[in-house]
């Protein structure tokens, strides 16, 4: 048997115990490596005659493609073989029951927004609602707040549009022009819902959430405005007994306006509200404007109302102990397991709120 014949046997008998890639790359370079086997047959050519030679020289080429050919099927195999492997393992099986461990949690936002929805539906109000992308004339111009008006910059306003016509809603109190502009009066409605600002630290967020109050009927008054409030910071809170402040302000939609702070101490680390000498500011409100009332088609010398607003997020934060705002709106799967709140656990005012 010639030289060729040979390697290609020893070849052959080797090739039938690999196992695995490193074994095919050692057999590998064995054969074909600079220092292998066959460029060892090369380099011997160099003693034959020409005739002896050409015919040595095909085998060996011969041979050469052959053993070529098989390492690399077999490499292309490995290769294959070793996908295949992985993609067992990353195999998302959507057959598969559900894991009963670990259930969704309610974000407490959401929670919130079902609390505050109960406890004023209690004594009367309904849910509305209203589109975050809004125009110019139902964020500002119709709420009384014209083209100049300082309040327009305080908003950092993101808008759409060059012509700034349309907006990201940078309060609820649109849902008031809608509603009063939809309907006849009487109004009583709340409003949560997202709303934009462009403004990011540790205490904002450029989208938050807002609820939005409107009572619209005859006589009503600022007493209304203010058992309204009182009765829904005691049942939102769970406690007895609150402290509660209007301090004047204004706010181009109502007249007179206030904002509203809340007693509150802290106690071993956490805070409690109702008790002390703390205050804390959580809501804007007022009697809404003649000039809304005019721009909805609403009679002001028949009837009149009070309207409020507040940061939900903020509400969430302190009743539930949560210091950043961020955290929030960062989809943590831990965080939510430990903030969220069972889906099975509406709140209602009679069964409790937020066992
Ligand atoms: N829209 C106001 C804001 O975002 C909050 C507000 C204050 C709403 C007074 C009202 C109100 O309805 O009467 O700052």
């Amino acid at each position: 048997m010639s030289d060729p014949d040979n390697i290609l046997n020893g070849f052959e008998s080797k090739f039938s115990l690999i196992k695995n890639k490193d074994d095919l790359q050692n057999l590998k370079s064995e054969f074909l490596g600079k220092n292998g086997s066959i460029s060892f047959q090369f380099k011997k050519m160099g003693s034959l005659n020409p005739e002896e030679r050409k015919i040595f020289a095909s085998k060996l080429n011969e041979i050469k493609n052959k053993i070529t050919f098989e390492i690399e099927k077999k490499l292309k195999n490995f290769e294959n073989n070793e996908i295949n492997e992985k993609l067992k393992d990353e195999k998302v099986d959507i057959t598969l029951p559900i894991r009963t461990t670990k259930n969704g949690k309610i974000h407490p936002v959401s929670q919130v927004i079902d609390e505050i929805s109960s406890i004023f539906s209690e004594i009367g109000f309904s849910v509305a609602e209203g589109p975050d992308v809004e125009s110019e004339y139902n964020n500002f111009t119709a709420l009384n707040t014209p083209e100049d008006h300082p309040a327009r910059d305080m908003h950092d306003t993101f808008y759409l549009d060059k012509d700034k016509k349309t907006l990201l809603r940078t309060h609820t109190s649109p849902v008031q022009i809608r509603t009063m502009l939809d309907g006849k009066p009487p109004f009583k409605i709340i409003v949560p819902g997202r709303t934009y600002r462009c403004d990011s630290d540790q205490t904002h967020a450029p989208m938050f959430h807002q609820l939005e109050g409107l009572h619209i009927d005859k006589d009503i008054t600022m007493g209304h405005l203010k058992g309204c409030l009182n009765y829904f910071i005691k049942e939102f809170f769970e406690v007895k007994k609150i402290k509660m402040r209007f301090r004047p302000s204004h706010f181009p939609f109502t007249e007179p306006s206030a904002e509203v702070d809340i007693g509150y101490k802290i106690e071993n680390g956490k805070i409690v509200i109702g008790e002390g000498d703390k205050w804390l500011e959580i809501l804007g409100c007022g009697m809404v404007h003649p000039n809304v009332l005019k721009n909805t088609k609403v009679d002001p010398n028949k009837f009149q109302g009070f309207a409020f607003g507040m940061g939900i997020d903020r509400l969430a934060m302190l009743k539930y102990g949560i210091n950043d705002l961020r955290a929030f709106f960062e989809t943590d799967y831990r965080w939510l397991n430990h903030f969220g709140f069972d889906p099975l656990d509406v709140p209602t005012n009679y069964r409790g709120l937020s066992r």
